[in-house]
């Protein structure tokens, strides 16, 4: 018999990828460039000219199997010692290649992460607004997910209702900054919170609380904006990289794992990750793509638009009336809907062809989504039908 928990599944499917359908298929209809489509996080800019060129000189001078076979378990040797020297030179740690496990991005390493510190029937903590694939990512493990309600003022951590959730069952806390889909980037001060609750709670309880830090959006930061880096400040961290953002390259699945090398077990987490890729058929990422991205280590897409991008945005729905907390990095913006039910105004805007993404799968009631990793061209023309359906319908 087939799976009836897998079946069950079809039924329910990831609301923003329904909108990415309905937006391709009105394309269809009126042309794709009238559908002003927020959707889907798959980044516009093009990769880097190195990256390419990287995987030309790769493909033409090296040996077929060095380049298209098997990577050891862990990862290419070269990709994880490039990962850990470009994180100690940014971010003063001290990885060693061995705390560096290669994966297919970020939802890889958090499927690696979260099976080496929790057990079936273990919580996870999880603050909204959240990355809805959390439930599968965390579900699917037999570890429960948990979420704290959202602080909507700001979107940092609600840290009442944050120690009110916590207690012995909690194993693991998963964070997401630059956030997804609020695009807040948690200061040093939420940091230093959480991690100073972090330390009370696992002397209390005699067990480890380890932070899952998902990071795929670490470099698309704002002018001015303070990005601390988490693992400086918690020594129980597994950071959670991906490079489908910073290079735009989310088809080519490319991320990473890195183990605080303080954290308990340090020495032991990649080994134990290499046991979770058997039983998950994971088995590392394209060796070619590996190779590549270790000769740009450091460098990234020109993020450039987004910023642009956000301050258009930005600037309109706060004169349209609507209130939203300025991003500080993403693609992402979180505007409050002009009624309670985010579903019904996203069905409004539907019929402007605007395709904004209602807040409730993220865990916050009355919001929006606009992924803007869109052309500016496009962006501005969209404003129009902005203006109108907000005039039309409220
Ligand atoms: C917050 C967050 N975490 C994880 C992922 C998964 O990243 P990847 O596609 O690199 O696996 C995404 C992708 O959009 C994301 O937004």
């Amino acid at each position: 018999m087939i799976s009836q928990e897998f079946l069950s599944m079809i039924s329910t499917p990831s609301v923003i990828r329904a909108l990415s359908v309905y937006a391709t298929e009105r394309g269809k209809e009126i042309g794709y460039e009238n559908v002003f489509d927020y959707s889907l996080g798959n980044p516009s800019v093009p990769v880097p000219k190195e990256l390419t060129d990287a995987m030309i000189e790769l493909l033409t001078t090296k040996d077929s199997a060095y380049i298209h076979g098997y990577s050891p378990n862990p990862g290419n040797p070269i990709a994880r010692e490039e990962t850990a020297k470009s994180l100690n030179k940014r971010f003063g740690m001290d990885y060693k290649m061995d705390h560096i496990f290669m994966t297919s991005g970020a939802a890889g390493a958090i499927a690696h992460a979260v099976r080496c510190v929790t057990s079936p029937g273990d919580e996870v903590l999880t603050f909204a607004p959240y990355f809805p694939e959390y439930n599968p990512y965390i579900n699917k493990t037999g570890a429960v997910l948990k979420v704290v309600p959202a602080d909507t003022t700001s979107f940092q951590i609600n840290f009442d209702k944050f120690q009110e959730m916590l207690n012995p069952k909690v194993q693991a806390v998963l964070i997401n900054t630059p956030n997804n889909p609020s695009g807040i980037v948690y200061s040093t001060k939420t940091i230093e919170t959480l991690a100073s609750i972090l330390n009370e709670k696992q002397k209390e309880y005699g067990h480890e609380i380890f932070l899952i830090s998902d990071e795929p959006y670490r470099e698309i930061i704002f002018d001015g904006v303070d990005a601390p880096y988490v693992s400086k400040f918690y020594d129980n961290t597994l950071s959670c990289y991906s490079y489908s953002k910073s290079l735009s390259i989310p088809g080519e699945r490319l991320g990473y794992v890195a183990v605080n090398p303080k954290a308990k077990d340090a020495d032991k987490i990649v080994a134990m990750c290499c046991q979770i890729s058997r039983g998950t058929g994971h088995n590392c990422p394209a060796s070619l793509i590996q190779l590549a991205v270790a000769k740009c280590m450091g460098l990234t897409s020109d993020l450039s638009v987004y910023e642009r991008n956000m301050n258009i945005l930005y600037k309109e729905l706060t004169s349209l009336g609507f209130e939203v907390v300025k991003p500080g990095g993403t693609f992402y913006i979180f505007p409050k809907a002009l009624e309670d039910d985010a579903i019904a105004f996203s069905e409004k805007a539907k019929k402007h062809d605007l395709i904004l993404v209602p807040s409730n799968s993220f865990g916050v009631d009355g919001y929006f989504r606009m992924a803007y990793c869109i052309d500016t061209e496009k962006v501005e023309r969209s404003l129009e039908a902005l203006r109108k359906f907000v005039k039309e319908e409220y």
